[in-house]
């Protein structure tokens, strides 16, 4: 292990992969998910941030006391190129908008990283996202020794994920037939697939993309969750990395986290949620006896203003409830 993996930094990686045994007992597909929160930042980010960085800290590039890292993240990556900067000693800025948590911005400011929030969005796309990238360059631009990692560029970003999808093979000796993957900057989907076409693995990657999100589409409308998705298409995006893509809503999202937290004891976060619906989404073409995986990237605690709060549903979708508090709601759909 290097220096640069020392320490916390070393149990990055090597997640677990659970079964799903509650949610849909009698069906004949099985159900993994790829617990991404047991990252030490809380998410499948952490993976991507020391990847980035990893070499640049090794090699001299990046220097405690001198350097400064600068980036755009709603929170996940933010989080975890504050663990990274902070335990190497260097200078990290993450640049939010308000769709990002307080207690996101609470724990980058807790591993010392200094968070600017763009407050206003760009007036061709109503997104912050451009506003937030102009942000970071004038930063680059003006601060001396700064590196922006880039992670909807930067190639060590899907690399990292060769990886996670490693383990998740690894952890399923009898094979694994579909593998479901959220996206925003596409590293995750980039990694996974390419290390899957490499090893010419028969898996069906289907790449789950937030509704309204510029990813696989036109961008329309408005999202609520931060975390999945993208309001421009990311540059690590490529034609043909998923068989098949679906497209999730806020709704789905709320409903299927909630399941998740009910029915098998998982608090996850919201594009965990848009994983499994858009597996119950696809469950009548999946075949019996498939081994299907899933990545939960994050955790639910960063949620709880949201999808775990039920005035905020209600505020946002009426009276919801009843969606994941049927008794039975999945059972019967593949159990033909
Ligand atoms: C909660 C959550 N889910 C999914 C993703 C998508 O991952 P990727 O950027 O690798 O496409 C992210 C990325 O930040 C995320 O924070």
């Amino acid at each position: 292990m290097s220096h640069t993996d020392a320490g916390v930094l070393g149990t990055i990686g090597g997640t677990p992969l659970v079964e799903l045994t509650e949610l849909a007992p009698d069906s004949p597909i099985r159900t993994f998910a790829k617990l991404e929160t047991h990252n030490p930042g809380g998410s499948i980010k952490d993976r991507s941030a020391l990847a980035m960085l990893r070499d640049r800290i090794a090699d001299g590039r990046l220097v405690p006391g001198r350097s400064v890292v600068v980036e755009s993240s709603s929170g996940n990556l933010g989080i975890g190129l504050a663990q990274v900067c902070a335990y190497h000693g260097i200078r990290f800025i993450c640049v939010a908008d308000p769709r990002t948590n307080e207690q996101n911005i609470a724990i980058m400011r807790a591993f010392g990283a200094e968070v600017e929030v763009v407050t206003t969005t760009d007036p061709v796309t109503g997104e912050y996202l451009p506003a937030r990238i102009r942000r970071v360059r004038e930063l680059v631009e003006r601060l001396p020794h700064a590196y922006c990692p880039d992670q909807y560029g930067n190639p060590l970003n899907p690399l990292a994920h060769r990886t996670t999808m490693r383990e998740i093979v690894e952890a399923l000796p009898g094979g694994l037939d579909y593998l479901f993957c959220a996206t925003s900057s596409c590293g995750t989907l980039r990694g996974c697939a390419e290390y899957v076409r490499a090893h010419r693995l028969p898996v069906t990657v289907v790449a789950v993309d937030a509704a309204g999100s510029a990813i696989f589409s036109p961008p329309s409308g408005r999202r609520l969750l931060p975390g999945h998705g993208a309001a421009v298409r990311p540059r690590l995006h490529r034609d043909g990395l998923a068989d098949a893509v679906v497209h999730v809503d806020d709704l789905d999202c709320v409903v299927a986290c909630r399941r998740l937290a009910i029915r098998e004891a998982i608090l996850a976060g919201g594009s965990s949620g848009a994983v499994l619906a858009a597996l119950d989404r696809m469950r009548d073409q999946i075949p019996a006896g498939a081994t299907c995986a899933l990545i939960f990237p994050d955790r639910g605690e960063r949620y709880l203003d949201t999808i775990y709060d039920d005035e905020w549903v209600a505020g946002h979708f009426g009276d919801v409830a009843h969606l994941w508090k049927e008794p039975e709601p999945m059972v019967g759909v593949a159990a033909c």
